[in-house]
């Protein structure tokens, strides 16, 4: 076997929640090759060269001292992209790739725009030869449309030196929340390409520290499919659960129970068992989405109906759950103050993509509520873009109903505690898991609250009897005895 083309200078373009942390890790394992992320969005750049890292663009526990390692030794951020682009033999494109919101496939398929604009200025500044991975979570049959603009572009020309491309789909496994140990230790690595020495090259580099059984082989489509029906197994996972969970709370049984005794068949394992609020995130919605159109595209309805119920399923259980937490709360949460733990789509990430708290908090603010919302990590403008309401300040508790809330109108404010939070709120909805809820004081709390006062706990995160001790009532997902 020929050995591989050694890779100096690797470029990243994007350095979002995906192409951030896994440059990284890269760089940190790799310490011989030059590494150069780079992003249109100057603020993100400016932030990823933060001197305090607590002030990176990402949340991800453990990223922080991988940054410290690499950056400045081989890792660069910046906004120099055709630079970038220039001195690279290899670039990853990690740029964005949200579901198109108008237009052909608008609500299913992937707006490929960024993409094609990279694979555009590859094709214009790349030099000698360069092997260009996908990075981005993409439908498949992607690579064709990144290998056409390369290929237009290796025409020899008078007034350019001879280019060639290789394109390889290399798809990102990562959780958010879990990455850096992700990365660190994948359960595999796959690369999908048909040249035997860009795939090599490719392979080289993960082999650094990850065992060669562990990195896979495949040819482009395959690997560009293993993305989306690895992402859409999962999700279907949460969907089967979380209908299971709707019928234990009207049937007595409980979710958490049935979960550990299906979870004991080796067949199917104990993981993604967790009933919760639907699951959020970048990538499911997205990538079921992405496969019901290729579906429907290819002549197969019947599939592209059976996934596109995976979905529907998980819009429902958010619907549900608001609408059951109006019901208990007397029928209406018009001016009533309710106390919202957490926002981020899951725990130790400060994403809130797709994340189930803005469906059911819309839904409570069209209801009336007055939300006082705490996340540990996301902060107060990112939640205004996802409600698309300004905040308010956190009104006077003394100074009984505001205007607003005497007129039935939804607001809300960011509060800095668990506590403030709660404070003269009927309700509390846990929609995030995080650590900091699991052992909350809820002696010191329930006082603080307008009784009767409910816990809504849509991720099994508290003790049912710390709580109803306390006379708090309780509902759980999943749970047919509260
Ligand atoms: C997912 C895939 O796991 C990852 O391999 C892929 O690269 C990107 O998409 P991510 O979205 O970051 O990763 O997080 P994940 O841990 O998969 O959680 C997704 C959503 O499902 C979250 O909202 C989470 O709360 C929810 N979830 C997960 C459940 O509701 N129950 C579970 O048992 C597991
Ligand atoms: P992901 O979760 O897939 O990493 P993000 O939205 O977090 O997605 O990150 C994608 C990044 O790609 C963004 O920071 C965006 O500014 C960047 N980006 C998009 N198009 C380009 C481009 N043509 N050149 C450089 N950066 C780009």
């Amino acid at each position: 076997m020929t050995p591989p083309p050694e890779i100096r200078n690797i470029c990243c373009i994007g350095a979002g929640y995906v192409g951030g942390p896994t440059m990284a890790v890269i760089a940190d394992r790799c310490p011989q090759i030059q590494i150069n992320v780079v992003d249109l969005n100057e603020s993100r750049i400016a932030a990823w060269n933060e001197k305090d890292l607590s002030k990176l663009p990402v949340y991800e526990p453990g990223l922080d001292e991988v940054v410290a390692r690499a950056r400045g030794r081989n890792l660069y951020f910046s906004t120099e992209v055709n630079a970038a682009i220039s001195t690279a033999d290899m670039i990853f494109i990690s740029v964005n790739t949200p579901t198109k919101t108008k237009g052909l496939g608008s609500g299913q398929a992937s707006d490929l725009r960024w993409v094609e604009a990279c694979a555009r200025q590859v094709a214009l500044h790349a030099q000698g030869h360069t092997i260009v991975v996908e990075k981005s979570t993409l439908p498949v049959r992607t690579a064709e449309t990144i290998q056409a603009i390369l290929q237009a572009a290796q025409q020899p020309s008078t007034n350019k030196p001879q280019r060639s491309f290789v394109v390889l789909s290399n798809p990102e496994f990562l959780a958010e929340g879990t990455a850096i140990s992700d990365l660190e230790s994948p359960d595999r690595v796959l690369i999908g390409g048909e040249d035997d020495e860009a795939i090599n090259a490719l392979a080289s580099i993960y082999n650094q520290w990850v065992p060669t059984k562990k990195i896979l082989r495949t040819n482009l489509w395959s690997s560009e499919l293993s993305k989306l029906t690895a992402n859409a197994f999962l999700a279907q996972r949460i969907s089967s659960i979380n209908s299971i969970a709707a019928i234990c709370e009207v049937t007595g049984g409980d979710v958490r129970e049935v979960s550990m005794a299906i979870g004991a068949d080796s067949r199917i394992g104990k993981k993604f068992l967790n009933s919760g609020p639907g699951f959020g995130g970048s990538c499911f919605k997205k990538d079921i989405l992405n496969l019901v159109y290729l579906c429907k595209h290819f002549g197969l309805p019947e599939v592209a109906d059976y996934w596109q119920n995976v979905v529907t399923l998980n819009t429902w259980q958010q619907t549900r759950i608001a609408q059951l937490i109006v019901k208990r709360l007397f029928g209406t949460v018009t001016g009533k103050r309710l106390a919202i733990f957490g926002f981020a789509f899951k725990a130790d990430t400060n994403d809130t993509r797709e994340a189930p708290a803005i469906n059911i908090a819309l839904e409570l603010l069209e209801e009336g509520a007055q939300l006082a919302i705490y996340d540990p990590q996301v902060k107060s403008n990112q939640i205004e873009i996802d409600l698309q309401l300004p905040a308010t300040s956190c009104p006077d508790i003394k100074a009984g109903q505001t205007r607003a809330a005497l007129n039935g109108e939804g607001t809300w404010w960011i509060s800095n505690s668990v506590e403030e939070a709660a404070t003269g709120s009927d309700a509390i909805l846990i929609l995030t898991e995080w650590d900091a809820f699991k052992n909350l004081n809820w002696n010191n709390i329930a006082p603080k609250m307008r009784q009767p006062a409910w816990v809504f706990d849509t991720r099994s995160v508290v003790n049912p009897q710390e709580v109803r001790s306390t006379g708090l009532k309780l509902w759980r997902v999943g749970d047919g005895a509260s």
